[in-house]
Formats: structure tokens, C-alpha cells, sequence
């Protein structure tokens, strides 16, 4: 067990809300969140509509929620659109001139757009859309590094009807690859490269690698960010800039009229086998959900300024830098670069230039920061700081101790947030104005979730007693399949107790705290990012010089987890460094370099069942260091497991 579970298992500190920012919340004490959590429990539809009035629609629902023999349906009969909802609206009000994104570039520079700037790139690029003949219902894929151009492309998508794909920048051509096979995209939106600590990265010769196996994609439309010289495939390959430019482009776009429940975004994400599972959510309930979410618990006011560290290559900035902070006409920070370029204090120097007032970022980034020292913080003016959360794995109290005290004054409550991709937002989380808070602690369920901690056998779990955690009732911002494959959906979600399975492990305290303890199945959170160790062990296989190999977790003091690996050799290659070096780098060449083993063990044999399956569980208290195998007498050969610990990369 991570160390960081048992200091979680002895935490007992409390932190109460300060009186003036309670006073100056949206939910100002406990018995007020206790209040509307019990109505939206015990009357979910009248909850969710009252929520829905709040955006605009071109035509109201007729039906809150439906069960469609396991596949739920919100607002059916509705009609709205989301880029509506981000920019005209606000635009409409009276906040045109209202910033809605600051971009900070790794160099220093920054580029603001305002609300009515921002819906006029969007609409002339929603333009360029149609002329490049993408229509609504078509998939669009992104793959973009942090630039202003990846918010307004996927807007523009959102305003004429297509679907998203967003691919993390960096991901690997062969990662890029699969997701647009398995999604059809007919376009991708790229750069020719961009800024990764200084240096220029190349992106547009890992499209041209994944296109030539994508005959789906018609056009490329590419962002010209660094000015290398790249590969242009003529008949193709677009300049972005040369199309917005164009004197037919209008900077008029009417937003098309969507259904509830059309298709808004897909996002791949990593689960136990098989290839990553395109996560679809659609145009209502998604948008209402984290709206909400993010208006409650990062509890936004007229005047914040708002930071989120996330890539919107995941599904935090998705949520929490484009559709939750811009549905609420908030000022979002978005920055383009490495947290520690030019130095380990560039997140602490944004805030200070920015005055941002909400921070938000994920336990890994804390860690490493907080091991750079208190020097680069306090040399920052951090006083605009009135509200900091975190996101992405479970927070050790020392971080979560050393982010309250030292970035955020012991003034600032922290929001630890606890959600999935699949989630759409935030499902548990304190609200700031009135949850007391327990380091290490994601507190409470945010209204109308339903969470509960189930044993293996369906019964609740006792207080304080770890079991699955489930989420019993739908929720607006739920996925709604997996694409292509609904199979997989009501399989990995439903089957096992016929209640949403998050896949993670937890325990509910005595006062009715949920603590987050890992996941449950084979998915590694490495650094926040989600690895599936089929995807690893895939990628090892396809070298030719792996026979087999077995992905496990182990306990590090930045990442949270990191990769172990253990791997079987085929016959004639030598046991040696320089091959661990190759595979390392052959991972990364394949899916990325974020799913790169940090330790590689050669074994001549895995500790298999007589059918055949690896027992990982032992091999994870291998790559821990412990002892504690559990049963191993149903082993073929239980000697293996000595030899292996025997071996042990240490
Ligand atoms: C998994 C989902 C949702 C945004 C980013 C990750 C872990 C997420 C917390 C938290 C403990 C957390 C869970 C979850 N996780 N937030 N506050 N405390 N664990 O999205 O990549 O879909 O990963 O991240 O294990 O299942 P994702």
C-alpha cells in the first residue's frame, strides 16, 4: 500500500470554512448544502429542470429523464447549442468586452480575447468548417497543443453540429492513429508544431504518420504555431490562418439548433483491456452539468480570475477551462507551456501577473512544486489567491497541507474535486463556503449524486470499511456510451452491480466522508494520467524482442504511481540495459512518452494460474517491495515469486 494511504488512514484534522467567505458564497454553511442535496436526491427531475432554466434554449424539453432500457436520455425534445451558451448569450448581456480567455505563452507573452472577440473567431472558424464540407453529426479531430485555437476549434464544432475528438498533443502518432479509426473523424485540426520547455516540438509529422492510415480524413486544417518547416500534402493540408483570412469567411455563423441529446464531444480514455474507449457526451445534459459544477465549487463571482493547469487534451480542460468556466461568463487563464519553464515558479508568477483569484491543478504538480522548495512561492505576490482545488488522484495530507499553507495562506479553502472522464464534472467535492475540510478527503457528494460504497457482493459497506465505489441514480453530465461499442458500455459500467461502477476504491467516514483510495481495476494513474496496463502491455508485446509482459503500479513520491514492468524475453535476445533503454523508448514512440515504464524487470517467468492468467496482485507487491502475496498455492509454480522478488528493480 502507497504510503500516502496509510497517512490518509490516520488524518484527523478539520478545517472549517472561513465566516467571510461563507458569507460571500453560493452555499454558505452545511445545513444549506444538506438542505437542497436532500431535495435533489429526493426529486432529481424538478432539481435538473430548475438547473436547465438557467441556460438558453431555442426550444424547451418535454421530458427530463428517460431509461432507455439502460441508456438514460435528459431533456429530450430539447434544443439548444453549447457555443450559444458560451459566447452569444454573454455577448448578448452586455459582456462582449467581459475577457474570456488570457492565453499565457511559454515565452511570457500573453494574447487576450474577449467574450465578443472570441465568439467572432469562433464563428469565422465554424464558417471555414462548412466550406471544408464538414456537416453536423461528423467527427472532427483535434489535436492541438495548448493555444487559443484548440478552444475556438472545438467551439466551432460545438456551433455547426460536429463532434469533437480531442487527442492529448502528446500522444503518440500510433495513440492519434487509433483514435481516429475507431472515431472516423473526416478532418483533423493540427500545428505545425509546438513550445515544450523552451524547445519547438514537432506535431504535424505524427498526423501525417497517423493520416496515412486514416483514408476517413479529407482535410487537415493547420495552425501555423512555430513556423517550422513541415510536410505539406497538397489536396489536403490547410492553413488556418490562410482560411480565417479568407474575404468570403463571414463572422457571422447562425448556431445550429441541437437536440438534447445529440452527440457534443468524444474522448478517448484508458480503461482495464482492450484499446482506449471513446467516451461520448452529448449537447444538454453535459453542458448543465458542468456548468453547475463549476459555478458551485469553484464558487465563481463576477470579477474572478480563474487558472486551470490542465491540457483541454484531457477531460478537466474540457470542462473546467472551455465548456464549465465559459458557460458561466467566467475569465479562464490558459497557459501553453511546461510548469517549470523558465523556472519552478511560473505557475506562482502567472497568478501574481494574472491576479488570479481560483487555482485549480492536480496533487503530481503540487508534489513536485512543493520539493522545488517554499523559496519560489513566497517570493511570488500570491495574495490574490481566495480559492485553490485539486484534481486527478488521491492527495497525500502533507501536499494537501503544504498547498493550504504555503500557496494558499491558510486562507484559501481547498477544493479536492473527485470525478472521470466518463463523469462529465465533478461528483464529489467540497463546496468552499461551507464544507469543513479534511485533508486527503474529496468530502461530499455534489448535488443529486447518489454515491455509495458497495462490497463485493452488492451489500453497503460498513463505516470506514473500503469497497467499490458506485454512483446509484444518473446524473446530467454521465456518459452516454461508448462509441461504437454499447456493449462495453453497460458491460464496464453496469454489469457488475447494475448501478454506474466508477472503478475506483473508497470509504465513507462517520460523518459521511468519501476517501478516494485507488482504482480497482487495471488502470494506473500515472502522474493524474490514466493508463490502461493493457495499452503498456500491448505496446511491449510489439517489440520484437518481448514474449510477453505484465504492467503493475508502484508507489512514487512525484507521480503518485509509476510503471513497473515485467517482462519475458524471446528466445536469443540478451537480458541487458541497453534493451531496457529501447523498450522504454519504443513505449513512447508507440503511445506516448507519459505511458513510459520507469522500471523494467526481465523475467524468464510470470507467476501464472494453471489457466493461464497472471497474477498481477502479486506482482504488484513485488514492485512494492512487500512480502504480503496473499494466497500463492494456486500458482503452476509458486517459486517463480521468490525468484522475481529476488530480482527486484529496486
Ligand atoms: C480517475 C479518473 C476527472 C479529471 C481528471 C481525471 C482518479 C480523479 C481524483 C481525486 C482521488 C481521483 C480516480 C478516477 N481521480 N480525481 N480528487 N481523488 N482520485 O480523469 O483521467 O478519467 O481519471 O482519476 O481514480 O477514477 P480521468
Amino acid at each position: 500500500m502507497p504510503s500516502y494511504i496509510d497517512s490518509i488512514l490516520k488524518e484527523s484534522r478539520v478545517l472549517y470554512p472561513h465566516e467571510e467567505f461563507s458569507r460571500n458564497s453560493h452555499v454558505k454553511s452545511m445545513k444549506e448544502y444538506s438542505k437542497i442535496y436532500k431535495k435533489s436526491i429526493e426529486n432529481p427531475e424538478a432539481f435538473w429542470a430548475e438547473k436547465a432554466d438557467e441556460l438558453e434554449w431555442f426550444k424547451k424539453w418535454n421530458s427530463v429523464l428517460r431509461n432507455d432500457h439502460g441508456f438514460f436520455k435528459w431533456f429530450e425534445g430539447g434544443e439548444l447549442n453549447a457555443s450559444d451558451n458560451c459566447l452569444d448569450r454573454h455577448v448578448k448581456s452586455g459582456n462582449a468586452n467581459k475577457k474570456a480567455i488570457i492565453w499565457e505563452q511559454e515565452s511570457g507573452k500573453n494574447r487576450i480575447y474577449t467574450y465578443g472577440q472570441l465568439l467572432k473567431e469562433v464563428c469565422r472558424f465554424a464558417n471555414v468548417l462548412k466550406k471544408k464540407n464538414v456537416k453536423r453529426g461528423d467527427v472532427v479531430q483535434i489535436y492541438l497543443p495548448m493555444i487559443p485555437e484548440l478552444p475556438i476549434a472545438m467551439l466551432a464544432c460545438a456551433r455547426i453540429g460536429a463532434i469533437h475528438s480531442v487527442v492529448f498533443a502528446g500522444f503518440s502518432s500510433d495513440a492519434l492513429k487509433d483514435r481516429i479509426q475507431d472515431s472516423s473523424a473526416v478532418m483533423i485540426i493540427t500545428a505545425d508544431g509546438s513550445y515544450r520547455n523552451g524547445k519547438v516540438v514537432s506535431l504535424k509529422d505524427n498526423a501525417d504518420n497517423a493520416l496515412k492510415e486514416c483514408p476517413t480524413v479529407k482535410n487537415a486544417i493547420i495552425v501555423k504555431r512555430t513556423g517550422i518547416s513541415i510536410n505539406f500534402v497538397g489536396g489536403r493540408d490547410c492553413w488556418w490562418d490562410e482560411l480565417m483570412k479568407e474575404k468570403e469567411i463571414s463572422d457571422l455563423c447562425e448556431p445550429e439548433k441541437m437536440h438534447s441529446e445529440e452527440s457534443l464531444f468524444i474522448l478517448y480514455t484508458s480503461g482495464t483491456t482492450g484499446k482506449p474507449k471513446g467516451i461520448l457526451h452529448t449537447q444538454a445534459g453535459y453542458l448543465l452539468f458542468a456548468s453547475q459544477t463549476f459555478r458551485y465549487i469553484f464558487d465563481i463571482n463576477n470579477d474572478d480570475i480563474y487558472f486551470c493547469t490542465a491540457d483541454i487534451g484531457w477531460i478537466t480542460g474540457h470542462s473546467y477551462i472551455v465548456y464549465g468556466p465559459l458557460s458561466n461568463c467566467a475569465t479562464v487563464v490558459m497557459y501553453e507551456g511546461a510548469p517549470t519553464y523558465p523556472s519552478p515558479d511560473r505557475f506562482w508568477r502567472i497568478i501574481e501577473k494574472h491576479e488570479v483569484t481560483i487555482f485549480y491543478t492536480a496533487p503530481t504538480a503540487i508534489r513536485a512544486l512543493a520539493k522545488e522548495g517554499n523559496e519560489w512561492p513566497n517570493k511570488c505576490n500570491l495574495s490574490s489567491l481566495r480559492l485553490l482545488g485539486t484534481v486527478g488522484e488521491p492527495i497525500n495530507p502533507e501536499a494537501w497541507m503544504w498547498y493550504y499553507e504555503t500557496i494558499g495562506k491558510k486562507k484559501c479553502p481547498v477544493v479536492d474535486t473527485w470525478w472521470q472522464t466518463e463523469t462529465g464534472g465533478i461528483l464529489i467535492s467540497p463546496l468552499p463556503g461551507a464544507t469543513p475540510l479534511k485533508p486527503g478527503s474529496a468530502t461530499k457528494p455534489f448535488f443529486g449524486i447518489a454515491a455509495d460504497v458497495l462490497r463485493e457482493d452488492g451489500s453497503k459497506a460498513n463505516l470506514n470499511e473500503g469497497g467499490y465505489l458506485v454512483i446509484k441514480n444518473p446524473w446530467p453530465g454521465m456518459l452516454r456510451t461508448v462509441w461504437n461499442n454499447p456493449d462495453r458500455y453497460k458491460k464496464t459500467y453496469f454489469e457488475k452491480f447494475g448501478v454506474y461502477l466508477t472503478g475506483d476504491t473508497a470509504h465513507i467516514d462517520e460523518d459521511g466522508y468519501f476517501w478516494i483510495m485507488g482504482r480497482s481495476d487495471d488502470v494506473i494513474k500515472v502522474a493524474g494520467h490514466r493508463i490502461g496496463s493493457a495499452e503498456v502491455e500491448s505496446s511491449l508485446v510489439s517489440h520484437r524482442a518481448v514474449a510477453e509482459a505484465a504492467i503493475v503500479p508502484f508507489p512514487h513520491e512525484i507521480k503518485g504511481q509509476a510503471i513497473y514492468a515485467f517482462v519475458t524475453l524471446k528466445k536469443g535476445f540478451d537480458k541487458n540495459d541497453l534493451l531496457k533503454e529501447e523498450l522504454r523508448s519504443h513505449v513512447s514512440k508507440t503511445l506516448g512518452p507519459i505511458a513510459k515504464p520507469d522500471k523494467i524487470q526481465f523475467a524468464d517467468d510470470l507467476p501464472k494460474t494453471r489457466s493461464g492468467k497472471i497474477m498481477r496482485r502479486i506482482l504488484k507487491a513485488i514492485a512494492e517491495g512487500s512480502a504480503e502475496y496473499g494466497n500463492i498455492t494456486t500458482l503452476v509454480d509458486p517459486n517463480v515469486v521468490k525468484i522475481l522478488a529476488e530480482n527486484r528493480e529496486k
